[in-house]
């Protein structure tokens, strides 16, 4: 019974997998791109680097199925993949890859009027209101990690990467949903650290129809317990009462299923992100005692334990931290995009083929997969001068002329991308990273507690940090935590 139904589900899976590889396969084999020289495969950041050192900003390098990918950091020809949304689109593949991860209705992505009817709860009144939740989950973390220093743990060493997971899962569980998954009051147990993700991440998926009737019935008005739908402000209620205004036309409205399709979007895109993030600030913080004291003083110019959005946004140096740990630190290392339709790619500095032929643009065939190296072009020296790996906050007291001309949403940066499908959470991470490292470095000191340059990253598009060296490959910030005197 079970074959019957699985066999012709599992067929049609195969053909599709098979009809896009072989589709890959043929536009690789009559791609003009074919003689351009590169490397095989430079999915690490790190040896992007070293790729580009030596082939330039124009390469290609065998992907996935073995196909060719036009790897470019060239900022004139990602402003135009930008600005021609329609023609640079996310692979079918990799957007169904996703779906099959995570259930029917799951793009990470907002097509069209998805996009149209999430935008105002990014927006930033939105997020003004949810910023209290950023600093009363921040506080309970602080509060957590100041009673373990002071019942006397002699290690003062604190693995800061769970954590900051625990308290970003509990951010997108209240702010995103209204639902409380309580993960820093779960007891801490080194082995069971990711048992507490899988569980949240189980039940989320689990309780989709139920969060998303109940948030109907509160937007009708009827809710359970009294609970009146206007003063909630978490993503979902935003989304479904957006959904239900008389301003969105009947067609374009959202179907139940593909509002709780945006569950696990949310769930996903918002916690490991800014926690790598957040994980990364610190790390960088305690390499640069300096900054990290600079920081100290300007917080504790604020009289509050609990800053508005405004006060956090009025801090000009915690900005600047969170910007260049956004730059040098970028969460997500690439994005990839394929072509539509034949174009031709402009290059800001032309390209000299193994020949010596030179060129101010790139012939772009129909299937052509480009990689788009978000971290490589946000430290890029030729941008940022001699010192762009560095992490130097005060480099934003005077963006650099080059820096311009990224075509980034925020901060000069590729960090959030561009264009229509730009990152929609960029203003709702900013400011949980601020509150954290608000309530963060006012209470605590941080020290490196591996050696300098004992950090490293995994060779994952999403870049986590890994102890250099550890056989498990866990990724992990340990540092040592201690009280400010
Ligand atoms: C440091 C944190 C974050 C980083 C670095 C980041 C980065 C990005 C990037 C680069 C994209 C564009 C990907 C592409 O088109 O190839 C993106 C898209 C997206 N992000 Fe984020 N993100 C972060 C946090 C968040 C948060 C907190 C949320 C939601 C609560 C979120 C929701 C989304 C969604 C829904 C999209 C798809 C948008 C669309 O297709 O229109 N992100 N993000």
């Amino acid at each position: 019974m079970i074959s019957q139904l699985l066999l012709p589900i599992l067929g049609t899976l195969l053909c599709y997998v098979v009809l896009h590889v072989l589709q890959l396969l043929y536009y690789d084999l009559t791609s003009p791109l074919r003689s351009m020289p590169g490397p095989k495969a430079p999915d690490d950041a790190l040896v992007a680097d070293k790729w580009r050192q030596e082939f330039g900003p124009n390469f290609v390098f065998k992907g996935l199925f073995n196909v060719r990918e036009l790897h470019t950091s060239d900022i004139k020809a990602i402003a135009h993949i930008i600005s021609r949304s329609t023609v640079y689109r996310k692979a079918p593949f990799a957007l169904y890859t996703t779906r099959r991860l995570f259930g029917n209705g799951t793009k990470f992505r907002f097509e069209g009027k998805m996009r149209k009817v999430m935008n105002p709860a990014f927006g930033p009144a939105q997020i003004r209101l949810m910023s209290d939740v950023f600093v009363d989950k921040a506080s309970q973390l602080r509060d957590i990690w100041d009673a373990q220093i002071t019942a006397g743990n002699s290690n003062p060493t604190i693995e800061v990467l769970s954590w900051l997971r625990r308290m970003t899962l509990d951010v997108i569980g209240e702010a995103g949903f209204n639902h409380q998954f309580d993960g820093l009051k779960e007891k801490p147990n080194d082995l069971n650290q990711y048992k507490v993700f899988d569980t949240a991440r189980t039940k989320m998926f689990k309780i989709g129809n139920e969060l998303v009737e109940r948030s109907k019935l509160a937007a009708s008005k009827t809710a359970e317990g009294g609970e009146s739908f206007s003063g909630r402000r978490d993503l979902l209620s935003l989304l479904i009462r957006a959904n239900m205004g008389t301003d969105i036309p009947e067609h374009q409205r959202l179907t139940d299923e593909e509002v709780i399709g945006q569950i696990p979007t949310f769930f996903l895109a918002g916690h490991e992100t800014t926690s790598t993030a957040s994980a990364w600030a610190l790390h960088a913080l305690s390499v640069n005692r300096e900054a990290q004291t600079k920081l100290r003083e300007e917080l504790l110019t604020v009289t509050s334990d609990t800053p508005t959005m405004d006060e956090l946004n009025n801090l000009v140096y915690l900005e600047w931290v969170v910007r260049e740990t956004m730059r040098v630190h970028s969460p997500l290392v690439f994005t990839g995009r394929m072509a539509m339709e034949d174009d031709v790619l402009p290059l800001s500095k032309p390209y000299i083929d193994p020949n010596g032929g030179v060129h101010n643009s790139l012939p772009i065939p129909k299937g052509q997969l480009v990689h788009i190296p978000i971290l490589a072009v946000n430290t890029d020296p030729e941008i940022w001068g001699p010192d762009a790996a560095e992490f130097r906050p005060e480099r934003w007291e005077h963006v650099p002329e080059a820096a311009k001309a990224v075509p980034g949403v925020w901060a000069n940066l590729l960090t959030f991308f561009a264009g229509p499908h730009n990152c929609i959470g960029f203003r709702f991470t900013l400011v949980e990273q601020k509150a954290l490292l608000f309530t963060l470095i006012r209470a605590f000191e941080f020290e490196m507690a591996v050696p300098k340059g004992g950090i490293g990253r995994s060779p994952t598009p999403l870049q986590r940090p890994v102890v250099l060296g550890d056989k498990e490959k866990t990724s992990q910030m340990p540092l040592i935590v201690k009280q400010v005197s």
